[in-house]
Protein backbone atom coordinates (compact mmCIF):
# COMPACT_ATOMS: atom_id res chain seq x y z
CA UNK A 1 0.00 0.00 0.00
CA UNK A 2 1.36 3.06 -1.36
CA UNK A 3 0.43 5.42 1.89
CA UNK A 4 3.56 6.70 2.59
CA UNK A 5 3.97 3.70 5.30
CA UNK A 6 6.06 0.53 6.52
CA UNK A 7 8.78 1.36 3.68
CA UNK A 8 10.49 -0.76 5.81
CA UNK A 9 8.84 -3.53 7.83
CA UNK A 10 7.79 -2.12 11.22
CA UNK A 11 8.91 -2.93 14.60
CA UNK A 12 6.81 -3.00 17.59
CA UNK A 13 5.51 -4.69 20.38
CA UNK A 14 2.02 -7.00 20.07
CA UNK A 15 -0.31 -8.15 22.68
CA UNK A 16 -1.45 -11.46 21.25
CA UNK A 17 1.20 -14.13 21.55
CA UNK A 18 2.17 -13.25 25.06
CA UNK A 19 -1.50 -12.23 26.50
CA UNK A 20 -3.90 -13.60 24.57
CA UNK A 21 -7.21 -12.49 25.88
CA UNK A 22 -6.57 -12.62 29.03
CA UNK A 23 -9.24 -10.39 31.13
CA UNK A 24 -9.61 -10.83 34.40
CA UNK A 25 -7.53 -8.10 35.75
CA UNK A 26 -9.14 -9.16 39.48
CA UNK A 27 -6.93 -12.52 39.42
CA UNK A 28 -4.27 -10.93 37.45
CA UNK A 29 -4.14 -7.43 37.09
CA UNK A 30 -0.38 -7.35 35.25
CA UNK A 31 -1.32 -9.63 32.37
CA UNK A 32 -4.45 -8.80 31.61
CA UNK A 33 -5.42 -6.63 28.40
CA UNK A 34 -5.64 -3.19 29.66
CA UNK A 35 -4.26 0.30 29.70
CA UNK A 36 -2.06 -0.58 32.39
CA UNK A 37 -0.27 -3.44 29.85
CA UNK A 38 0.15 -1.22 27.15
CA UNK A 39 1.23 1.95 29.36
CA UNK A 40 3.83 -0.85 31.21
CA UNK A 41 5.12 -2.15 27.95
CA UNK A 42 5.18 1.59 26.27
CA UNK A 43 7.78 3.01 29.25
CA UNK A 44 9.48 -0.50 28.81
CA UNK A 45 9.75 0.77 24.73
CA UNK A 46 11.02 4.26 25.93
CA UNK A 47 13.45 3.34 28.30
CA UNK A 48 15.03 0.14 27.27
CA UNK A 49 16.50 0.83 24.34
CA UNK A 50 14.04 -0.41 21.89
CA UNK A 51 12.84 2.43 20.91
CA UNK A 52 16.38 3.43 19.61
CA UNK A 53 16.36 0.27 18.00
CA UNK A 54 13.25 1.42 15.62
CA UNK A 55 10.51 -0.38 18.00
CA UNK A 56 8.04 2.02 18.10
CA UNK A 57 4.81 0.23 17.45
CA UNK A 58 3.00 -0.66 20.87
CA UNK A 59 0.06 -2.41 19.22
CA UNK A 60 -3.63 -3.86 21.20
CA UNK A 61 -4.83 -6.98 19.73
CA UNK A 62 -7.83 -8.60 20.43
CA UNK A 63 -10.35 -8.46 23.53
CA UNK A 64 -9.96 -4.59 24.13
CA UNK A 65 -13.38 -3.56 23.48
CA UNK A 66 -16.75 -3.12 25.47
CA UNK A 67 -19.04 -6.36 24.50
CA UNK A 68 -21.21 -3.45 23.00
CA UNK A 69 -20.92 -0.80 20.81
CA UNK A 70 -22.08 2.92 22.73
CA UNK A 71 -26.20 2.53 22.50
CA UNK A 72 -26.36 6.49 21.13
CA UNK A 73 -23.24 7.21 18.91
CA UNK A 74 -22.68 3.43 17.68
CA UNK A 75 -18.72 3.92 18.28
CA UNK A 76 -16.54 1.10 19.50
CA UNK A 77 -16.02 1.71 23.33
CA UNK A 78 -12.77 0.34 25.11
CA UNK A 79 -13.97 -2.09 28.04
CA UNK A 80 -14.61 0.58 30.67
CA UNK A 81 -13.00 -1.31 34.00
CA UNK A 82 -9.97 -2.41 32.09
CA UNK A 83 -9.49 0.96 29.86
CA UNK A 84 -10.67 3.58 32.41
CA UNK A 85 -9.43 6.61 30.63
CA UNK A 86 -10.30 4.92 26.77
CA UNK A 87 -8.14 4.77 24.15
CA UNK A 88 -7.57 8.56 23.23
CA UNK A 89 -5.69 8.23 26.57
CA UNK A 90 -3.62 5.60 25.58
CA UNK A 91 -2.83 7.11 22.09
CA UNK A 92 -1.73 10.21 24.12
CA UNK A 93 0.36 8.41 26.69
CA UNK A 94 2.49 6.62 23.90
CA UNK A 95 3.00 9.86 21.87
CA UNK A 96 4.12 11.56 24.85
CA UNK A 97 7.34 8.81 24.30
CA UNK A 98 7.79 9.21 20.86
CA UNK A 99 5.53 5.60 20.16
CA UNK A 100 3.01 4.74 18.10
CA UNK A 101 -0.37 2.86 18.80
CA UNK A 102 -1.87 0.31 16.85
CA UNK A 103 -5.21 -1.31 17.56
CA UNK A 104 -7.27 -4.47 16.29
CA UNK A 105 -10.61 -4.99 14.77
CA UNK A 106 -12.56 -7.14 12.46
CA UNK A 107 -14.08 -6.79 9.03
CA UNK A 108 -16.79 -9.76 10.00
CA UNK A 109 -19.63 -9.26 12.33
CA UNK A 110 -17.52 -10.15 15.40
CA UNK A 111 -13.72 -10.23 16.60
CA UNK A 112 -12.34 -13.51 16.44
CA UNK A 113 -12.64 -13.48 20.33
CA UNK A 114 -16.47 -12.49 20.20
CA UNK A 115 -16.23 -8.55 20.32
CA UNK A 116 -17.59 -6.25 18.06
CA UNK A 117 -16.77 -5.92 14.80
CA UNK A 118 -16.80 -3.68 11.85
CA UNK A 119 -19.27 -5.17 9.38
CA UNK A 120 -21.76 -2.24 8.90
CA UNK A 121 -19.38 -0.05 10.65
CA UNK A 122 -16.27 0.64 8.26
CA UNK A 123 -16.79 4.41 7.85
CA UNK A 124 -17.40 5.51 11.47
CA UNK A 125 -14.34 2.73 13.25
CA UNK A 126 -12.01 4.08 10.98
CA UNK A 127 -13.03 7.88 11.82
CA UNK A 128 -12.70 6.67 15.61
CA UNK A 129 -9.28 5.51 15.32
CA UNK A 130 -8.32 8.77 13.34
CA UNK A 131 -10.19 10.76 16.30
CA UNK A 132 -8.38 8.61 18.75
CA UNK A 133 -4.83 9.08 17.33
CA UNK A 134 -4.62 5.57 16.48
CA UNK A 135 -1.26 5.07 13.88
CA UNK A 136 -1.65 1.51 12.79
CA UNK A 137 -4.85 -1.00 12.48
CA UNK A 138 -4.92 -4.87 12.20
CA UNK A 139 -8.25 -6.16 10.44
CA UNK A 140 -8.59 -9.84 11.44
CA UNK A 141 -11.31 -11.79 9.35
CA UNK A 142 -13.16 -13.65 11.66
CA UNK A 143 -16.79 -14.22 11.41
CA UNK A 144 -16.74 -13.08 7.81
CA UNK A 145 -17.01 -14.17 4.32
CA UNK A 146 -13.49 -15.12 2.73
CA UNK A 147 -15.03 -13.76 -0.82
CA UNK A 148 -15.70 -10.58 0.65
CA UNK A 149 -12.33 -9.85 1.35
CA UNK A 150 -11.35 -8.91 -1.99
CA UNK A 151 -13.82 -5.80 -1.69
CA UNK A 152 -14.10 -5.77 2.41
CA UNK A 153 -10.68 -4.81 2.96
CA UNK A 154 -10.03 -2.10 -0.17
CA UNK A 155 -13.00 -0.45 1.72
CA UNK A 156 -11.90 0.42 4.80
CA UNK A 157 -8.61 1.16 3.34
CA UNK A 158 -10.48 3.88 1.47
CA UNK A 159 -12.17 5.30 4.73
CA UNK A 160 -8.66 5.02 6.83
CA UNK A 161 -6.99 6.88 3.79
CA UNK A 162 -10.27 9.82 4.01
CA UNK A 163 -9.41 10.13 7.45
CA UNK A 164 -6.12 12.17 5.96
CA UNK A 165 -4.85 10.21 9.21
CA UNK A 166 -1.46 7.81 8.62
CA UNK A 167 -2.86 4.71 9.39
CA UNK A 168 -0.88 1.83 8.80
CA UNK A 169 -2.76 -0.69 7.49
CA UNK A 170 -2.05 -4.78 8.39
CA UNK A 171 -4.67 -7.20 6.81
CA UNK A 172 -5.19 -10.63 7.99
CA UNK A 173 -6.61 -11.42 4.54
CA UNK A 174 -4.50 -13.97 3.00
CA UNK A 175 -4.03 -15.48 6.40
CA UNK A 176 -7.90 -16.99 5.74
CA UNK A 177 -7.41 -18.38 2.39
CA UNK A 178 -4.22 -20.93 2.98
CA UNK A 179 -5.77 -23.51 1.05
CA UNK A 180 -6.22 -21.44 -2.46
CA UNK A 181 -3.91 -18.77 -4.00
CA UNK A 182 -4.58 -15.44 -2.79
CA UNK A 183 -4.88 -12.25 -4.92
CA UNK A 184 -1.16 -11.02 -3.95
CA UNK A 185 -1.07 -8.25 -5.62
CA UNK A 186 -4.39 -7.45 -4.88
CA UNK A 187 -3.33 -7.69 -1.39
CA UNK A 188 -0.29 -5.90 -1.56
CA UNK A 189 -1.96 -2.83 -3.17
CA UNK A 190 -4.80 -2.35 -0.36
CA UNK A 191 -2.68 -3.51 2.33
CA UNK A 192 0.41 -2.18 4.21
CA UNK A 193 1.21 -6.12 5.73
CA UNK A 194 -0.33 -8.75 5.61
CA UNK A 195 -1.19 -12.20 8.20
CA UNK A 196 0.01 -15.22 5.09
CA UNK A 197 -0.51 -18.08 7.68
CA UNK A 198 -1.16 -19.37 11.38
CA UNK A 199 -1.08 -17.70 14.34
CA UNK A 200 2.79 -18.46 16.00
CA UNK A 201 2.95 -20.32 19.55
CA UNK A 202 5.42 -20.42 21.63
CA UNK A 203 7.71 -22.98 20.19
CA UNK A 204 10.13 -24.09 18.07
CA UNK A 205 8.04 -26.22 16.31
CA UNK A 206 5.68 -23.42 15.51
CA UNK A 207 8.07 -21.25 14.31
CA UNK A 208 9.44 -24.30 11.67
CA UNK A 209 6.08 -24.75 10.34
CA UNK A 210 5.84 -20.74 9.36
CA UNK A 211 9.55 -21.10 7.89
CA UNK A 212 8.16 -24.13 5.46
CA UNK A 213 5.46 -22.03 4.74
CA UNK A 214 7.26 -19.08 3.67
CA UNK A 215 10.08 -21.30 1.97
CA UNK A 216 7.54 -22.88 -0.22
CA UNK A 217 6.44 -19.20 -0.83
CA UNK A 218 2.64 -20.63 -2.63
CA UNK A 219 1.02 -18.12 -4.86
CA UNK A 220 5.25 -16.16 -5.26
CA UNK A 221 4.24 -13.60 -2.42
CA UNK A 222 7.85 -12.96 -1.82
CA UNK A 223 7.74 -11.24 -5.24
CA UNK A 224 4.69 -8.38 -4.00
CA UNK A 225 7.20 -7.03 -1.09
CA UNK A 226 8.72 -4.45 -1.06
CA UNK A 227 8.53 -0.87 0.47
CA UNK A 228 4.76 -0.35 2.11
CA UNK A 229 4.29 -3.89 1.20
CA UNK A 230 5.35 -7.11 3.80
CA UNK A 231 4.35 -10.31 4.28
CA UNK A 232 3.68 -11.19 7.86
CA UNK A 233 4.90 -13.99 9.42
CA UNK A 234 3.61 -13.02 12.63
CA UNK A 235 5.05 -12.06 15.96
CA UNK A 236 8.50 -12.19 17.77
CA UNK A 237 8.31 -15.11 20.55
CA UNK A 238 11.69 -14.26 21.55
CA UNK A 239 11.93 -13.36 25.41
CA UNK A 240 9.35 -16.42 25.95
CA UNK A 241 9.70 -19.47 27.09
CA UNK A 242 9.49 -21.60 23.80
CA UNK A 243 12.55 -20.79 22.42
CA UNK A 244 16.44 -22.18 23.23
CA UNK A 245 18.84 -19.45 22.54
CA UNK A 246 20.47 -20.75 19.33
CA UNK A 247 16.26 -21.06 18.08
CA UNK A 248 15.67 -17.22 19.31
CA UNK A 249 18.66 -16.28 17.07
CA UNK A 250 17.03 -18.06 14.34
CA UNK A 251 13.68 -16.55 14.76
CA UNK A 252 15.62 -13.29 14.31
CA UNK A 253 17.58 -13.94 11.70
CA UNK A 254 15.07 -15.75 9.50
CA UNK A 255 12.70 -12.72 10.24
CA UNK A 256 15.30 -10.30 8.90
CA UNK A 257 16.12 -12.28 5.71
CA UNK A 258 12.49 -12.15 5.04
CA UNK A 259 11.32 -8.71 5.38
CA UNK A 260 9.06 -9.36 8.39
CA UNK A 261 8.08 -7.10 10.59
CA UNK A 262 9.49 -6.99 13.98
CA UNK A 263 6.36 -7.01 16.40
CA UNK A 264 8.04 -8.57 20.27
CA UNK A 265 5.23 -10.47 21.70
CA UNK A 266 6.71 -10.99 25.07
CA UNK A 267 6.60 -9.19 28.74
CA UNK A 268 9.34 -6.40 28.31
CA UNK A 269 9.14 -6.22 32.02
CA UNK A 270 10.93 -9.41 32.54
CA UNK A 271 12.96 -10.50 29.08
CA UNK A 272 15.68 -11.82 30.08
CA UNK A 273 19.25 -9.94 28.93
CA UNK A 274 20.42 -12.34 26.79
CA UNK A 275 17.12 -12.44 24.68
CA UNK A 276 16.75 -8.37 25.02
CA UNK A 277 20.46 -8.19 23.53
CA UNK A 278 19.20 -10.68 20.52
CA UNK A 279 16.48 -8.35 19.74
CA UNK A 280 18.67 -5.23 19.90
CA UNK A 281 21.23 -6.73 17.78
CA UNK A 282 22.30 -4.01 15.65
CA UNK A 283 23.60 -6.64 12.38
CA UNK A 284 20.26 -8.22 11.99
CA UNK A 285 17.94 -4.96 12.54
CA UNK A 286 20.12 -3.59 9.72
CA UNK A 287 19.34 -6.80 7.27
CA UNK A 288 15.47 -6.48 8.34
CA UNK A 289 15.39 -2.82 7.83
CA UNK A 290 17.37 -2.72 4.31
CA UNK A 291 16.11 0.33 2.35
CA UNK A 292 15.82 -2.26 -0.70
CA UNK A 293 12.63 -3.68 0.85
CA UNK A 294 13.14 -7.35 -0.76
CA UNK A 295 12.49 -10.01 0.82
CA UNK A 296 14.64 -13.21 0.56
CA UNK A 297 13.63 -16.70 -0.23
CA UNK A 298 14.77 -19.88 0.17
CA UNK A 299 17.58 -21.07 -2.54
CA UNK A 300 17.20 -25.14 -1.68
CA UNK A 301 16.35 -27.73 1.48
CA UNK A 302 18.08 -30.19 1.51
CA UNK A 303 18.66 -32.99 4.58
CA UNK A 304 17.22 -30.78 7.27
CA UNK A 305 19.59 -27.47 5.72
CA UNK A 306 18.12 -24.82 4.03
CA UNK A 307 19.91 -21.98 2.25
CA UNK A 308 18.02 -18.53 1.85
CA UNK A 309 19.15 -15.49 0.32
CA UNK A 310 17.85 -11.87 0.28
CA UNK A 311 19.52 -8.84 -1.49
CA UNK A 312 20.12 -6.32 0.14
CA UNK A 313 22.28 -2.81 0.42
CA UNK A 314 25.01 -1.85 -1.06
CA UNK A 315 23.03 -3.01 -4.04
CA UNK A 316 24.72 -5.69 -5.45
CA UNK A 317 24.83 -7.11 -1.40
CA UNK A 318 23.56 -10.28 -0.31
CA UNK A 319 22.29 -11.54 3.20
CA UNK A 320 22.83 -15.18 3.52
CA UNK A 321 21.12 -17.70 6.18
CA UNK A 322 22.29 -21.45 6.45
CA UNK A 323 19.43 -23.30 8.62
CA UNK A 324 19.79 -26.03 10.10
CA UNK A 325 16.37 -27.68 11.03
CA UNK A 326 17.89 -31.29 12.01
CA UNK A 327 17.39 -31.85 15.87
CA UNK A 328 19.69 -34.59 16.17
CA UNK A 329 22.98 -34.71 15.62
CA UNK A 330 26.03 -32.85 16.19
CA UNK A 331 25.68 -29.93 13.93
CA UNK A 332 26.92 -30.07 9.78
CA UNK A 333 30.00 -28.20 8.68
CA UNK A 334 29.23 -26.76 4.97
CA UNK A 335 31.27 -25.86 1.75
CA UNK A 336 29.98 -23.46 -0.73
CA UNK A 337 30.63 -20.46 -2.87
CA UNK A 338 28.30 -17.50 -3.79
CA UNK A 339 28.41 -19.11 -7.13
CA UNK A 340 26.68 -22.52 -6.28
CA UNK A 341 24.29 -19.96 -4.51
CA UNK A 342 23.53 -18.59 -7.90
CA UNK A 343 25.48 -15.70 -7.85
CA UNK A 344 27.66 -15.27 -10.81
CA UNK A 345 28.94 -11.43 -10.19
CA UNK A 346 32.35 -10.68 -10.44
CA UNK A 347 32.33 -8.57 -7.76
CA UNK A 348 34.42 -9.02 -4.30
CA UNK A 349 32.50 -8.98 -1.37
CA UNK A 350 34.02 -8.72 2.55
CA UNK A 351 31.67 -10.92 4.39
CA UNK A 352 30.67 -10.52 7.73
CA UNK A 353 29.11 -12.86 10.40
CA UNK A 354 26.19 -10.90 11.54
CA UNK A 355 25.20 -11.54 15.05
CA UNK A 356 28.85 -10.87 16.09
CA UNK A 357 29.91 -8.72 13.62
CA UNK A 358 32.70 -10.63 12.67
CA UNK A 359 34.36 -9.82 9.74
CA UNK A 360 35.71 -13.44 7.93
CA UNK A 361 37.08 -11.94 4.76
CA UNK A 362 37.32 -11.03 1.18
CA UNK A 363 35.02 -13.41 -1.57
CA UNK A 364 35.15 -13.26 -4.69
CA UNK A 365 31.55 -15.42 -5.97
CA UNK A 366 33.94 -18.69 -6.77
CA UNK A 367 35.82 -19.01 -3.55
CA UNK A 368 34.87 -21.18 -1.14
CA UNK A 369 33.42 -20.54 2.53
CA UNK A 370 32.98 -23.29 5.47
CA UNK A 371 31.09 -23.02 7.82
CA UNK A 372 29.74 -25.10 10.95
CA UNK A 373 26.04 -24.66 11.46
CA UNK A 374 24.65 -26.54 14.81
CA UNK A 375 21.45 -28.13 15.43
CA UNK A 376 18.33 -25.68 15.25
CA UNK A 377 20.79 -23.04 14.83
CA UNK A 378 21.51 -20.43 12.02
CA UNK A 379 24.53 -18.93 10.68
CA UNK A 380 23.89 -15.67 9.47
CA UNK A 381 26.40 -13.81 6.68
CA UNK A 382 26.00 -10.61 5.04
CA UNK A 383 28.17 -10.47 1.89
CA UNK A 384 28.85 -6.56 0.94
CA UNK A 385 29.77 -6.11 -2.10
CA UNK A 386 33.29 -4.05 -2.05
CA UNK A 387 33.99 -4.05 -5.65
CA UNK A 388 33.59 -4.92 -9.26
C1 LIG B 1 -6.43 -14.38 14.91
C2 LIG B 1 -5.18 -13.61 14.56
O1 LIG B 1 -4.45 -14.29 13.56
C3 LIG B 1 -4.32 -13.44 15.81
O2 LIG B 1 -3.11 -12.79 15.50
C4 LIG B 1 -5.09 -12.67 16.84
O3 LIG B 1 -5.34 -11.37 16.39
C5 LIG B 1 -6.41 -13.38 17.15
N1 LIG B 1 -7.15 -13.68 15.95
C6 LIG B 1 -7.27 -12.55 18.08
O4 LIG B 1 -8.50 -13.11 18.32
Amino acid sequence: LNNGLARTPPMGWLSWQRFRCNINCVADPKNCISEQLYMDMADRLAADGYKEAGYVYVNIDDCWASKERDPKTLQLVADPKRFPRGIKFLADYVHAKGLKLGIYGDMGTLTCGGYPGSKFYMSLDARTFADWGIDSFKMDGCYSRTEDFTIAYPIMEAFLNSTGRPILFSCSWPAYQIESIPDYPRIAEYCNIWRNFDDIDDSWSSVQSIIEFYGTDKGNFSGVAGPGNFNDPDMIIVGNKGLSPSEAQAQMAMWAIMAAPLFLSNDLRTVDPESRALILNKGVIAINQDPLGIMGKRLFKNSGIECWLRPVTPVGSYAVAFLNLNDGGSGTTLKYTLKTLGIQETATFNLTEVFTGTPLGVFTADKSITVFIDVSSVFLGKFSKISG
